[in-house]
This record gives structure tokens, C-alpha cells and sequence, in this order.
């Protein structure tokens, strides 16, 4: 299965870094797929500038079409402005809107009513780890955030440890593995064997200098790369590092 590279710029980018995306589009490698989720405000312009050579997303919908809902943006004006994917429940969603599961849940089921692929973020914090709950807390988020009848080739999951997003800490390659395999046995329990093809993205402190040993673990089907996919150079370390199989 080919693997998915997916950068999330989060609450970064102006015009000015439209080149960025024009240079990641240009050099975009055969045997991957590339997504970058900018701020909303650069989705139709990010859209134009990638040529149709990369994908685009955002980074967060509202589980409504449309309606009295000041500041929010749907996941039909996301695909209008050119978007094929958006993150839905990434942990600074939850931590900071207080996001639920079934809130996920909801701005999933959006996401595929938009015709837009969900990637649907989990992940353990650090005290959840430390006390050994973390297969556990994830599995909770899996059968809450993943609404039963996902369209497979609609739906991607990212596992996202908090404690490693933004922080240079990542997991040991044993405890991906482990987490990953994890993931896939709940998904296939909960959607059935289809959810095989489901990519499993691996996101939190991905940079060039780890991507090739991440990427070459079992059920890594790609990274979500927050910091180092703001600058071409460092998103194309880390692409060209995709398996090639
Ligand atoms: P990071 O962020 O790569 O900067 O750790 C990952 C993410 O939050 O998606």
C-alpha cells in the first residue's frame, strides 16, 4: 500500500508560504502521497498552487453544513475551496475545544458527507502511558471517534501520542508496532476485515532524521508531520523516505 506523508501546518502560514507548497508539489515523489493541511484561510490558494500534483486539507470541520455557527467552516466549504481530506479530532483539538469523541465522531461523518477523506486523530497523553492505560485509552477513542460504517477508502487514522507531538520525544519503535497492530485488530473488529486498507499514520516529532526507520515499521501506513512540514526542504527528507514496496 502505498504510504500517505501528510503535513499539518496548524495555526502557521501566510501567503508569502505558498512557495513552500509550490516546491513540495513540484518535487512530489512517485511512490507516495502527499497532503498538506494549511490554515484554512490558504486552503483554495494551497489548492491552486499544488497543481493537483499533491493533495490539500484542512485541519478541522464543523460537524454542519451550514447554519449560525460564527467562525466555524463546514466540511462542504472545505471541499469547495479545493480540499480533498481534513484531520478530524487531532489532540489539540480536544484539548483546547474540548472536543469528545462523538464530536469526532459527527465532523467524521461530515467529512464523508462533503466527499473528503477523515483522518481521524488518537492518541494517549504521558500519564496515560506511565500508568500503562495507553492500548487502553486508545482503544476507547477508536470505538467512540470511528463511526460504525466508516466508508473504508474514506478513512484514515493517525496515532498521535500527545506527549510526542511537538516535543522531539517519540515512542520506541516496539511501542508503535505494538500500538499500530493494536489499532488495526480494533479496526477490523469494529468495521470488519475491510479496514485492512485503513492507512494507520503515525504522527508526533516525525522529522527527516526518524522518518526512514518510522516509516519502514509494521502498520505505519505514513506520517502526520506537524513542525517539520512547514519547510519544503525538511517535508522532502522525510517523503522521500517513504517505502517504496
Ligand atoms: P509535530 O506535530 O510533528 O510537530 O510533533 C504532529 C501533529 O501534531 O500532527
Amino acid at each position: 500500500m502505498r504510504q500517505l506523508i501528510a503535513g499539518n501546518w496548524k495555526m502557521n502560514g501566510l501567503g508569502a508560504q505558498l512557495g513552500e507548497i509550490e516546491s513540495i508539489a513540484a518535487n512530489a515523489p512517485a511512490h507516495a502521497d502527499l497532503l498538506i493541511c494549511p490554515p484554512a484561510t490558504l486552503i483554495a490558494r494551497a489548492a491552486e498552487a499544488a497543481k493537483g500534483r499533491i493533495a490539500i486539507g484542512g485541519q478541522d470541520c464543523h460537524a454542519e453544513i451550514s447554519g449560525a455557527f460564527t467562525g466555524d467552516v463546514s466540511a462542504e466549504m472545505l471541499k469547495d475551496a479545493g480540499a480533498r481530506f481534513v484531520i478530524v479530532g487531532h489532540s489539540e483539538r480536544r484539548q483546547y475545544h474540548g472536543e469528545s469523541d462523538a464530536a469526532v465522531a459527527a465532523k467524521a461523518t461530515a467529512a464523508w458527507r462533503a466527499d473528503l477523506t477523515a483522518i481521524i486523530c488518537v492518541g494517549e497523553t504521558e500519564a496515560e502511558r506511565e500508568a500503562g492505560r495507553a492500548l487502553d485509552v486508545v482503544g476507547v477513542q477508536l470505538a467512540g471517534s470511528v463511526p460504525s460504517g466508516a466508508p473504508i477508502e474514506a478513512t484514515v487514522v493517525a496515532y498521535e501520542p500527545v506527549w510526542a507531538i511537538g516535543t522531539g520525544k517519540v515512542p520506541t519503535n516496539g511501542d508503535i508496532v505494538q500500538m499500530h497492530g493494536h489499532i488495526r485488530a480494533r479496526l477490523v473488529a469494529q468495521l470488519g476485515e475491510g479496514a485492512r486498507k485503513v492507512p494507520i499514520l503515525y504522527g508526533g516529532s516525525v522529522k527527516p532524521s526518524n522518518a526512514a526507520e518510522i516509516l519502514a515499521l509494521a502498520e505505519v501506513g505514513g506520517a502526520l508531520v506537524g513542525g517539520a512540514s512547514l519547510k519544503a526542504a525538511d517535508f522532502g527528507a522525510i517523503f522521500s523516505a517513504a517505502r517504496k514496496d
